[in-house]
C-alpha cells in the first residue's frame, strides 16, 4: 500500500494527529495578541522541558540556524573555541564557529564513542584563554549520548560559555539546562518534539548574555538582542512560521502530559529493545550500552552485505524507513530512529522488516530471534 509508511529515521519524525490537527487551523497575524499569548505559553513549555528559567526563543529555520545564532552571539573573531567532537554533527558545530573566525581547538573522539571527560578537564586546564565550548547532546550520526552533566561541571569552574547541540536530544533524552550549566542549547521541531521541520529553539544563560552584548560578530536575522527585544511582547523578531508554532503549542502539551520522566523512559525502553534485538540477530552495535543513544541506534551492516542496498529493501517492500551512515560511516552502518512519536509497535515493526530484509539478503538469521528479543524486552522478561 503506498500511503502506509514507518519512518524510522532520526528526523524528521512522525507527527502526532493531534499535532496535524493543530497546524491545520486558520493561520493568525503573528503582531496579535493571540499570538502573542500562544508564544508565552510555548516558552513556558519549553523552559519545562530544557529544564530552564532561562530565555528561551524559537526561531523560524531547521536546527542548524539555532546552532549558528549561538555562535554568532558568543563568539567573536579571534575567540579561542574548544569543540568537543564525537561524529558529524559535532564537526558541523566547529565549522559554524570556524565560519565566524573564531581559533577552533577540535578535540576528535573516534565515531561510536563519547566524550571523554579526562581529556576535556586537561584542555581546559591547559588553555585558559577558551572562550566558548561546543558540545553534542545526542550525536546523530553514531547514536551516542554524551555526558553534558559532567562536561558542564568541567566548563562551569571556567569563565567559558557552554554551547550545546541537544538538536536531536530534547524531548527524548534528559537535560537539566539550569543544573548541568548549559549557556546555550539549542534544539529543532523535526526530532523528538514530533513537528515537522521549520523551527529552532535556542536558551541563553544570563552568563551567556553579558558575552552578547559584547559580541563583534555580525548578525542580522540571529541577532538574539533583537529576538529579547521582540519577546518583551511576546512576539518574534521576524515572521514566525505560525502554523508550526500551533504545532509546536500541541506536541509540547502532549509531552508534558505524558510526563517527562515517562516520555525519557520510554525511548531507554525502545532503545534497549531495539538493542537486544539487534544483537539476537547477531548483528553488531556501532555504540556500547554505555552511552548509547535513547533516540537511535547504530547497527552495523552484516559481512559482505550491501548495507544501503539492505536499506533499500526494507523501504521499498515493508514502506519502513532507515537511515544510512554519515560521513566515515557512510555505507557501513544504518540508523534505527526511535524518537518522539514513537512506540512498542513501530519497534516490532521495524525489527520484523529488518529480518525479512536479511534473510532476502541471504544473511544467516533466524526469523523471530530479533522480534523474540525486543518482545521480552517490552514483556520485563529481558535483563
Ligand atoms: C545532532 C544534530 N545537530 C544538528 C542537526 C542539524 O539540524 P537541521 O538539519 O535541522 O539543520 C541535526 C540534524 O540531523 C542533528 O541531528
Amino acid at each position: 500500500m503506498r500511503d502506509k509508511h514507518y519512518l524510522m529515521v532520526p528526523g524528521p519524525t512522525p507527527v502526532p494527529p493531534a499535532v496535524a490537527a493543530a497546524m491545520s487551523r486558520p493561520v493568525i497575524g503573528h503582531r496579535t495578541e493571540d499570538f502573542a499569548q500562544i508564544n508565552r505559553q510555548i516558552t513556558e513549555k519549553l523552559q519545562k522541558i530544557f529544564q530552564t528559567e532561562n530565555d528561551v526563543f524559537v526561531f523560524t529555520n531547521s536546527g542548524t540556524g539555532a546552532m549558528e545564532a549561538a555562535v554568532a552571539n558568543t563568539v567573536s573573531p579571534g575567540d579561542t573555541v574548544l569543540a568537543l567532537i564525537t561524529g558529524n554533527f559535532g564537526e558541523r558545530f566547529a565549522k559554524i564557529a570556524r565560519a565566524y573566525g573564531a581559533k577552533v581547538m577540535e578535540i576528535n573522539f573516534e565515531w561510536g564513542s563519547d566524550v571523554d571527560l579526562k581529556v576535556v578537564e586537561e584542555k581546559l586546564a591547559e588553555h585558559p584563554e577558551i572562550k566558548v565550548v561546543l558540545a553534542t547532546q545526542n550525536e546523530t550520526s553514531t547514536g551516542v549520548t554524551n555526558n553534558i552533566a559532567g562536561i558542564g561541571a568541567l566548563v562551569a569552574k571556567t569563565p567559558a560559555l557552554l554551547l550545546v547541540d541537544g538538536v536531536s536530544g530534547v524531548g527524548a533524552i534528559e537535560i537539566k539546562a539550569d543544573e548541568w550549566g548549559v549557556d546555550l542549547l539549542c534544539t529543532a521541531s523535526q526530532k523528538a518534539l514530533m513537528l515537522p521541520p521549520g523551527l529552532s529553539m535556542l536558551s541563553v544563560s544570563a552568563k551567556a548574555w553579558e558575552v552578547v552584548k559584547n559580541n563583534r560578530s555580525p548578525r542580522f536575522y540571529f541577532s538574539l538582542p533583537a529576538q529579547k527585544k521582540a519577546y518583551e511582547k511576546w512576539n518574534t523578531a521576524y515572521t514566525p512560521a505560525v502554523s508550526l508554532f500551533f504545532g509546536l503549542d500541541a506536541a509540547l502539551d502532549l509531552i508534558l502530559a505524558e510526563g517527562l520522566e515517562q516520555v525519557y523512559a520510554r525511548h531507554a525502553l525502545l532503545a534497549k529493545a531495539v538493542r537486544n534485538a539487534v544483537r539476537s540477530l547477531g548483528l553488531k552495535l556501532l555504540v556500547e550500552d554505555r552511552c548509547a543513544s535513547n533516540a537511535l541506534t547504530g547497527v552495523w551492516g552484516p559481512e559482505e552485505t550491501d548495507v544501503d542496498g539492505l536499506r533499500k529493501v526494507i523501504k521499498q517492500q515493508y514502506g519502513v524507513t532507515f537511515a544510512g551512515g554519515q560521513g566515515i560511516l557512510k555505507g557501513k552502518i544504518f540508523r534505527i530512529a526511535h524518537m518522539g512519536f514513537a512506540d512498542k509497535m513501530d519497534v516490532m515493526i521495524a525489527v520484523s522488516a529488518l529480518e525479512m530484509a536479511l534473510a532476502q539478503a541471504g544473511c544467516s538469521v533466524e526469523l523471530g530471534a530479533g522480534t523474540r528479543a525486543a518482545q521480552e524486552v517490552f514483556l520485563g522478561r529481558a535483563e
